[in-house]
């Protein structure tokens, strides 16, 4: 009966219970008891003493059953599942509101935000090189400006989400205004400011716990992922070799510099590698070589050091920087026989695409087209297979949908598709919504394909 007693975790109700068992047990005992012991002369007082008796039992079985000890086994299984619980609570639908608690600028043109969430409540741990989806209102522009950042920092357990923003400016001769998003986040948001977010994403991720090396190379704004991949493998494997490869123009555009040699320093394993390709006299010891980083440099100081450690130069490689250093170094692992599925990247813009250079190169398609219904602008228009993505199909015809990272990451140009079908160019990274599409990658599957837009 006390194990019993023991599983039930409300107080009150195990007082309740333990009184009402005290009373009917004393009542019980009494009731013989009287019942043998009572006589002519002293019936009346052997009743009264045996329903102080009942009193008293019941009292008593009410303060026991307050501090009798709850099984523990059972509490702790409990208190599991509600962590369980509490967990799977953490992740969120659509968006959710953050408030930036800190702005600090890591350079030159790069600021971070550290975004903590509005309601206070827990916020789940990311993959480490995954992103975030933010919203911005920005008065200029007519809807939304939807953007994605990488997480730039990873802990145990997670407080905050950390993005690191590079200023574009308009490239150099061309009459465009600057990046909309950037600029504004660097201009207008403030700490106490409050920026809608997606839970994060993204398929570009390290496994901390592969036994392979790991090899992050970045640079720019690049660095971003990188961290937090190298604060994840230092945090929860800190025996996984890394090395950390980065490029910059010199030591006033090289963000988080001190913070990635604060954890070499915690942990020997990382490696760290700067290669500046302009420094300044005052940059003198704070990088370890000058020029562009290429798959020369992987070559030379690199795979001597993996060789050097594991016997072989197997290993994964990570890459995120701009267009430009992606093809110069996925070309040149290839050629240093890296495997492709050995090598991960991720572009924060799409560059030329090999679509748009096929376009102008191609005569025109003669074959039947597909007609393209865009409903909101009132526009149809008939694509041809060299017309390249929806997206750029709509832009040739003079429509600009929203769109960020163009290769079907970010979910920006998700729209609702009324009727037709479509098909992708590859498997899309984002989720996009049920009877919604990425028109960014997609093109015309069915003779008929009308689009929200
Ligand atoms: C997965 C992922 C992760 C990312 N992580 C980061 C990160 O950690 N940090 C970071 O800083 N960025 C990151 N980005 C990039 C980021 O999402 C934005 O693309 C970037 O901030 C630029 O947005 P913007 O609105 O400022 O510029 P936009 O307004 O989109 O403009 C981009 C550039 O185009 C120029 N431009 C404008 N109009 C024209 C025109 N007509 N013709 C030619 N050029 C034009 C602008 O001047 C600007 O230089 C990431 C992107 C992806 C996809
Ligand atoms: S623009 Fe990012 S998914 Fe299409």
């Amino acid at each position: 009966m006390f194990s019993s007693l023991r599983k039930i975790q409300n107080p009150i109700l195990k007082s309740v219970i333990s009184a009402v068992t005290s009373f009917a047990i004393v009542t019980i005992v009494g009731s013989v008891v009287i019942d043998l012991a009572k006589s002519e002369r002293n019936e009346k007082s052997v009743y009264k003493l045996g329903v102080y008796a009942s009193l008293i039992g019941t009292a008593a079985g009410a303060v026991f059953g307050l501090i009798i000890p709850t099984d523990k086994t059972k509490t702790a299984k409990k208190t599991d599942q509600k962590q369980d619980t509490v967990t799977d609570k953490k992740v969120w639908q659509d968006w959710r509101n953050f408030v930036v608690t800190r702005k600090v600028k890591e350079s030159e043109e790069i600021t971070s935000f550290y975004l903590e969430p509005e309601d206070k409540e827990e916020i789940p741990n990311f993959k480490p090189g995954q992103f975030l989806t933010i919203k911005l209102d920005i008065p200029s522009q007519q809807r939304p400006v939807i953007r994605t950042y990488s997480l730039s920092d990873r802990n145990e357990p997670n407080q905050y989400y950390r993005l690191s923003i590079k200023r574009e400016l308009a490239p150099k001769g061309l009459d465009v205004p600057p990046g909309i998003a950037s600029n504004f986040m660097h201009d207008r948001i403030e700490e106490g400011s409050i920026i809608p977010a997606k839970p994060p994403n993204g398929k570009f991720y390290i496994d901390v716990n592969k036994s392979l090396p790991a090899v992050l190379i970045s640079n720019g704004v690049g660095i971003t992922p990188m961290i937090a991949m190298a604060k994840a493998s230092s945090l929860l494997n800190p025996s996984k070799n890394v090395w950390f490869v980065h490029g910059a123009r010199n030591g006033q555009y090289h963000a988080f510099r001190d913070e990635v040699l604060a954890i070499a320093q915690q942990n020997s394993q990382l490696k760290v590698h700067y290669r500046y390709s302009r420094p300044q006299p005052e940059d003198e010891g704070h990088y370890q070589s000058n020029g562009y980083v290429d798959a020369t440099l992987i070559k030379d100081s690199i795979l001597p050091e993996i060789k050097n450690i594991y016997g072989s130069t197997d290993a994964e490689y990570f890459l995120c920087g701009s267009p430009a250093f992606l093809t110069s170094l996925r070309e040149g692992l290839a050629e240093l026989g890296v495997l492709e599925e050995r090598v991960f990247f991720e572009s924060f813009s799409k560059g030329s695409s090999k679509v748009s250079e096929k376009k102008k190169t191609e005569t025109k398609d003669t074959s039947e087209g597909k007609e393209v219904v865009f409903a909101q602008s009132g526009k149809t228009a008939t694509w041809q297979s060299n017309d390249g993505t929806i997206l750029e199909f709509a832009e040739d015809n003079g429509i600009n949908p929203p769109n960020s990272c163009r290769a079907g990451i970010c979910l920006t140009c998700m729209c609702r598709i009324e009727e037709g079908e479509i098909e992708y160019e590859e498997p899309p990274t984002g989720t996009p919504d049920e009877g919604t599409v990425l028109i960014c990658i997609a093109k015309p599957k069915t003779e008929k394909v009308v689009l929200d837009i």
